[in-house]
């Protein structure tokens, strides 16, 4: 079983929509049993919160489902449990580094994965969602591409 964090922020835009693009992804690949997949914060502003709507929605037209997750933080425990933990973007890399000493190499970020390196693009900031969209369905095709 290969288990993955994904990693962002709030844990209500970004590595919400990496964990349920990954997990549809692996279930029509017929490889659902291989994968845990989950995401998580590294700050503690949108803790228990739900999907950001425009997130949901977004994965609702495609057909994916994310009712019931709720943000929640990085614990010192995250490092033993998974065995990638991948962030969005540099800024999401350094404060990951804040908590883990990443001395098995776990800690890399999506977009690293694709022959196209860059930070996943905000969509907070950009308001952007289908070109978030994108980049996390680029990164994490690549990602399973690995795996
Ligand atoms: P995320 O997006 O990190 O992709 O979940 C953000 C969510 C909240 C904030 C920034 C980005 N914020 O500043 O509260």
């Amino acid at each position: 079983m290969k288990k993955i964090l994904f990693v962002c922020l709030g844990n209500i835009c970004r590595s919400p929509m990496a964990e349920f693009v990954m997990k549809d992804m692996v279930k029509k690949a017929g490889r659902e049993d291989e994968f845990y997949i989950a995401s998580a914060a590294t700050s503690a502003e949108e803790i228990g919160n739900p999907v950001y709507p425009p997130v949901a929605k977004l994965l609702a037209s495609h057909g994916i489902e994310c009712h019931g997750k709720t943000a929640r933080r990085l614990t010192n425990a995250d490092y033993a449990e998974f065995d990638l933990i991948i962030g969005m973007d540099q800024s999401n890399m350094r404060n990951m580094r804040l908590f883990f000493d990443d001395t098995e190499g776990k800690l890399k970020r999506l977009m690293d994965y694709t022959d196209t390196p860059k930070d996943v693009a905000d969509p907070w900031y950009t308001r952007d969602f289908g070109e978030t969209w994108r980049d996390i369905n680029e990164g994490c095709r690549a990602l399973l591409e690995t795996l």
